[in-house]
């Protein structure tokens, strides 16, 4: 048994003094301050002047992600190590169907190099690499047998995930008959395409090039395409996954506005970091931040627009799509040709700070914080209330952070798999102080207490925002 107490809970309706007794993996009581038990055979923490908040749940990795000739660097074991270290107890991962595989082969695949890997609690959406008759069968089974509840369709990306128009729309209709959540990367990928060619021809290979010819116009439209084509499938589930765009965030929005069933996620990289300064820097260097959607230019309100969408709702989900690749031999790929350079940033680690940065800048209240890293992917992708809340009965993923600390982001001292850090030199004004996982301390005291093999596979539900 754990008392946690002294502390201020933070859940998704904001802040309150109490006092938190764990009973082997799940929290079993919360009390009033001081009005728990006295004594008795437990470990008591004491979280005096910390925020006691559930665990992080992310909602987009992609460990070990095939990409571009090469896999994304973390592993299970590093990746949910570095998740842990930064305040994740739950990661849903991307199992990948590729094109011409059987769904349930690249699922089992994915659970092969997960199972006895992983430090924190982990799930599956599972990429669709074609949608046929067979797929769709797919479909229905892994939302009754498997715990996948969530299938990721790709607008870009030609010859490696790309559905069509038509494709989306028989998965879409599916989903609307099995409950599912069809998740899209929409960006217009025959288009851009023709962009990148068009640039190389030209001799513009340079990374920043990445962003230019993945024009905000091209995520806007393919945004707005998604959403006619999910109403066309009598309003099936949709949820956009790394949002980076104003215009894209419009037509979101407006769908919501209706009342549709549409809901959206951001990245961290796109409330932060920008075409000019990251992707623009000298060099190969913007190499590191190649990632598609792209990074936007600080010129224009994209950055602004995001955090109020956090605010609003019309975004609802932080993620950090999760996809690093070291610079040397992996971004390096690409050199004299940006179209080559891997695609992906990696941020597992430093989701909850960097978002609790948006708390000290009065960009978010406290409430929306734990809502926007944990509480709502918990309840979107169908682990509520076993993730996402301190409650009784709930798992015992708890986090103790601390606002009087700070974080210096940096190579040096992060745990990812990867050879640079995206966030080199960020500071933060808070820290985590405490990460327990089902009840088992995993960081203390600046020490990891985890272990591979903790980490369990979680079966999900329906999305709780499913009408
Ligand atoms: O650049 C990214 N986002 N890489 C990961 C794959 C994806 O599209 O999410
Ligand atoms: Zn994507
Ligand atoms: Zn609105
Ligand atoms: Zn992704």
């Amino acid at each position: 048994m754990i008392l946690i107490k002294g502390g201020t809970v933070v859940g998704p309706t904001g802040p309150y003094p109490a006092d938190v007794l764990v009973v082997g993996e799940q929290v079993a009581a919360i009390f009033a301050p001081d009005q728990g038990p006295q004594e008795g055979d437990f470990e008591t923490i004491d979280a005096t002047g910390k925020y006691v908040i559930p665990g992080g749940v992310d909602a987009h990795t992609h460990m070990e992600l095939p990409f571009g000739g090469t896999f994304a660097s973390d592993t299970f074991d590093t990746g949910t190590r570095a998740a842990a270290w930064g305040g994740t107890t739950t990661i849903i991962d991307f199992a990948v169907q590729r094109t011409g595989e059987v769904v349930q082969d690249g699922l089992a695949a994915w659970h092969g190099k997960a199972d006895g890997n992983c430090h924190v609690d982990y799930a599956f959406h599972m990429i669709l690499g074609g949608v046929d008759d067979e797929s769709l069968k797919a479909m229905d089974t892994l939302v009754t047998d498997e715990g996948i509840t969530s299938f990721k369709l790709f607008m870009a990306y030609p010859g490696v995930f790309y559905s069509d128009d038509g494709q989306i729309l028989r998965a879409m209709q599916k989903a609307r008959d099995n409950g599912a959540m069809i998740m899209m990367h929409a960006e217009n990928g025959p288009a851009i395409d023709v962009l990148v060619k068009q640039a190389l021809e030209r001799g513009e290979t340079d990374p920043i090039h990445h962003g230019l010819t993945r024009p905000e116009a091209l995520e806007a439209e393919a945004t707005s395409r998604a959403i006619w084509l999910a109403g066309v499938a009598a309003d099936c589930p949709l949820y956009i996954v790394h949002l980076s765009a104003s215009k894209a965030l419009e037509q979101v929005a407006a769908a919501r506005d209706l009342g549709r069933n549409v809901f959206a996620e951001t990245c961290p990289q796109y409330l932060y970091l920008t075409l000019e300064d990251q992707l623009g820097a000298p060099g190969f260097e913007g190499a590191k931040w190649v990632c598609s959607t792209p990074l936007r230019s600080k010129h224009e309100t994209h950055r602004a627009d995001l955090w109020k969408g956090l605010r609003s709702n019309d975004l609802s989900v932080v993620s950090t799509d999760h996809c690093p690749f070291c610079f040397k031999d992996q971004k390096e790929l690409g050199i004299g040709d940006f179209s080559k350079i891997p695609n992906g940033i990696g941020s597992v680690e430093h989701r909850v700070d960097l978002l609790y940065q948006g708390v000290v800048d009065g960009k978010l209240s406290l409430g929306r914080w734990v809502e926007t890293i944990a509480t709502t992917p918990a309840r979107m992708f169908g682990l509520y209330p076993k993730k996402g809340i301190i409650a009784p009965g709930s798992d015992a993923d708890i986090v103790l952070y601390d606002p009087a600390a700070r974080t210096r982001i940096g190579v040096e001292t992060h745990h990812m798999n990867m050879d640079h850090s995206a966030w080199e030199g960020y500071e933060i004004a808070g820290k985590v102080d405490t990460v327990i996982s089902r009840g088992r301390i995993l960081v203390k005291d600046g020490a990891y207490h985890g272990a591979k093999g903790h980490g369990q596979f979680v079966r999900r539900g329906l999305s709780d925002y499913l009408i």
